[in-house]
């Protein structure tokens, strides 16, 4: 089936009883059980969920996988996959991952044991040296957050895969749509479905997608044990997000394509970040790993004054923190996302003061340039 079948009917059924067509929210902690060891699939709410485990199938199908499983977000689907390690075990990590990912490693995972090696995965040699007998999971994100570098992930796949590691990559910024990690050899693709899954900035949720029975299994064991389940609400609200992914992710990319193409002959912006842009160093890896380029744009605007006046000059462009909605929204990486990356470290990777991330909502482009066009006028 096409993606957008899928993305309407993938994993999905009339719900058995009533033949509601859309998977109702099944608002329960608990299921009546029939006798003693006797009961229809679902026991209680964190182990099994009727509106969750709909979510999951179809966020399944969507990315070319056999299982996925949900968490109450995107940082609790990253803790589940580092739950597969243990102390002593060695991750290398992209090294400009999303901000939320850096401190979860750094200050919580770190005290467990679990090494960290933060490296520029989108150097091959780099990594290349980077992974040894003790490397027990390559984690890419790609485009990173809010650069917009880019990893090759059949080359990564491969290397990590020789030393026996697995691969797990954070497809946020590309969804489903656009790339699908596990068909170019990954083993796990994790996504914030707070971003462009669910699409309408209203809930927090996490999934992760595998193919391998026994690794879905850990997942399941883990979301089980750990307990860091989304609601039965927010998992409706992601599955009616997902239905309209590709209509949602074909208007964020025209747009975004438009605004990077009008700004990189802007003489405000000093530097543009956007992979569909042919000056952009990785443009060929993008078109050979994915099918689009998405609707995230970074730009730097020099000093931090400049920065301060574009987001506060905005009126469309909403400030504020996330990305993927239908909404645009605009951010600055240096103080919201990226705050717990210490300032040395964020300007060695190019997370200036005067970058500026957007998130392109699917408005009208033309008013997205004319906002753009008035706060960029200093
Ligand atoms: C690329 C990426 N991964 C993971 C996360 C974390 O997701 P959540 O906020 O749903 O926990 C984010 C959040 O911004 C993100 O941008």
């Amino acid at each position: 089936m096409g993606f957008s079948t899928d993305a309407v009917h993938g994993g999905q059924q009339a719900e058995p009883t009533t033949g509601a067509v859309m998977t109702p929210i099944f608002q329960t902690s608990t299921f009546k059980q029939d006798g003693l060891g006797r009961h229809r699939g679902y026991e209680y709410a964190r182990t099994q969920n009727p509106t969750r485990e709909a979510l999951e199938r179809n966020i399944a199908v969507l990315e070319r996988g056999k299982h996925a499983v949900a968490y109450a977000s995107g940082l609790s689907a990253i803790a589940a996959i580092m739950h597969l390690f243990k102390s002593g075990d060695e991750v290398v990590v992209t090294e400009n991952v999303y901000g939320g990912t850096y401190r979860l490693a750094d200050t919580i995972l770190s005290q467990y044991g679990l090494r960290f090696k933060f490296v520029d995965t989108s150097n091959l040699d780099v990594v290349k040296q980077a992974v040894t007998e003790n490397t027990k999971l390559v984690f890419v994100e790609t485009p990173t957050n809010p650069l917009l570098h880019l990893t090759d992930i059949q080359t990564v796949a491969s290397l990590a895969h020789s030393s026996g590691a697995l691969v797990a990559v954070d497809n946020t910024f590309m969804s489903p749509y656009f790339q699908n990690p596990l068909e170019l050899g990954a083993d796990v693709v994790v996504h914030s479905s707070t971003k462009f899954l669910n699409g309408h900035s209203d809930m927090v949720g996490g999934v992760v997608v595998v193919n391998d029975e026994a690794l879905a299994e850990r997942f399941r064991y883990i979301q089980n044990s750990v307990g860091a389940v989304p609601g039965p609400f927010d998992c409706f609200l992601a599955l009616r997000g997902t239905k309209t992914l590709a209509l949602r992710m074909r208007q964020h990319e025209a747009n975004a394509r438009h605004l990077a193409g009008w700004l990189s002959k802007h003489s405000s912006v000093t530097r543009l970040y956007y992979p569909g842009l042919d000056t952009h160093p990785q443009h060929e890896l993008a078109k050979k790993q994915a099918r689009g380029y998405g609707g995230i744009i970074a730009l730097d605007v020099g000093p931090l004054e400049h920065a301060q006046h574009v987001l506060e000059n905005v009126s469309l462009f909403t400030l504020a923190e996330s990305l993927g909605g239908v909404e645009s929204l605009i951010s600055h990486p240096a103080t919201m996302t990226h705050a717990s990356v210490p300032r040395e470290d964020r300007l060695r990777l190019g997370i200036s003061d005067g970058l500026v991330r957007l998130s392109v909502g699917i408005e009208d482009v033309e008013d997205l340039e004319n906002d753009l066009a008035d706060a960029l006028s200093f």
